[in-house]
């Protein structure tokens, strides 16, 4: 399924796009944002994972666009939806959202061949304070790897300001899985560990595309993947968050794909 969707193969290099890739990923990072603030006034308590990836799902195929999950390497569902201690790819369906919990929706839309990737944090009803600042520690994560974002620095610039960061507020980062390139690919070169030392990794060029997409644990990092192959938990069962955005480098810094277009990138959080 791979091969279908993705309308360049994946290759060891990472490539540099120019002012047409840069006009493709605001589309198409736009309708993911879009998309993403479409769902808010659902994340409601009693509201079914699944109903909620029909809404994402019918959204996207209404605007033109493509489900760039469905069917990508077996998967059915158009967005993960991750509640609590589910780390990532939580698979929609019959679950239902309750008071407390914490959720990430991750979509992925395709405008015109590229791919446009994000992610968030909700809050259903009001969350326990420890919650609320697990939330908040996470999109701080992703802020502080893309304040590293600029040409001559390097991946690992990232990986250690986010790093550093979530253990200096007793939380951890989580080492199975990372950032990727993305464009006309889904999951390109070069990976985007959320971990790592100052100076390593790749370095960072002008027209390069990828995401950040941190997840951060109140417990320990080890992460355990559930038999239906896909749903990723905390080993220790505690809560985890999750936020994603597609960005771009530029000659000067980078620039954020992902951005809602009414602000609300951080969905306001009630407290308990
Ligand atoms: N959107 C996820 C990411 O951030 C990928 C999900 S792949 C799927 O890269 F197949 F699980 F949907
Ligand atoms: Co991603
Ligand atoms: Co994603």
């Amino acid at each position: 399924m791979t091969d279908i969707l993705d309308t360049e193969t994946r290759t060891g290099h990472i490539k540099l796009h120019g002012p047409e890739g840069f006009e493709g990923m605001r589309k198409a990072g736009r309708l993911a944002a879009e998309c993403l603030d479409m769902l808010t006034p659902h994340v409601v308590p009693g509201a079914a994972t699944g109903d909620l990836d029909d809404l994402a799902r019918e959204f996207i195929l209404d605007h033109g666009a493509l489900p760039a999950c469905l069917g990508y390497r077996g998967y059915t569902k158009t967005t993960c939806i991750s509640p609590n201690h589910i780390v990532c790819h939580g698979i929609p369906g019959e679950r239902v959202l309750r008071e407390g919990d914490i959720v990430n929706i991750d979509v992925t839309v395709i405008v015109d061949g590229y791919h446009g990737d994000t992610s968030r944090m909700w809050g259903v009803g009001a969350v326990a304070p420890r919650a609320k600042r697990l939330v908040d520690v996470t999109y701080e994560a992703l802020e502080r790897g893309l304040a590293e974002v600029k040409p001559g620095a390097r991946t690992g610039d990232i990986g250690h300001a986010i790093q550093s960061y979530v253990e200096s507020m007793r939380c951890s980062v989580v080492r199975d899985f990372c950032g990727h390139g993305l464009g006309k690919v889904f999951h390109d070169a070069p990976n985007i560990l959320h971990f790592g030392q100052k100076g390593s990794g790749e370095l960072l060029r002008p027209g390069m595309f990828f995401t950040i997409e941190p997840m951060v644990n109140l417990g320990k990092h080890p992460v355990k993947l559930l038999a239906d192959g896909w749903t990723a938990v905390t080993r220790d069962k505690s809560l985890s968050a999750q936020c994603e955005h597609s960005v771009g480098v530029t000659e000067t810094g980078y620039e954020v794909f992902t951005l809602s277009p009414i602000g609300e990138f951080k969905p306001a959080i009630q407290s308990a």
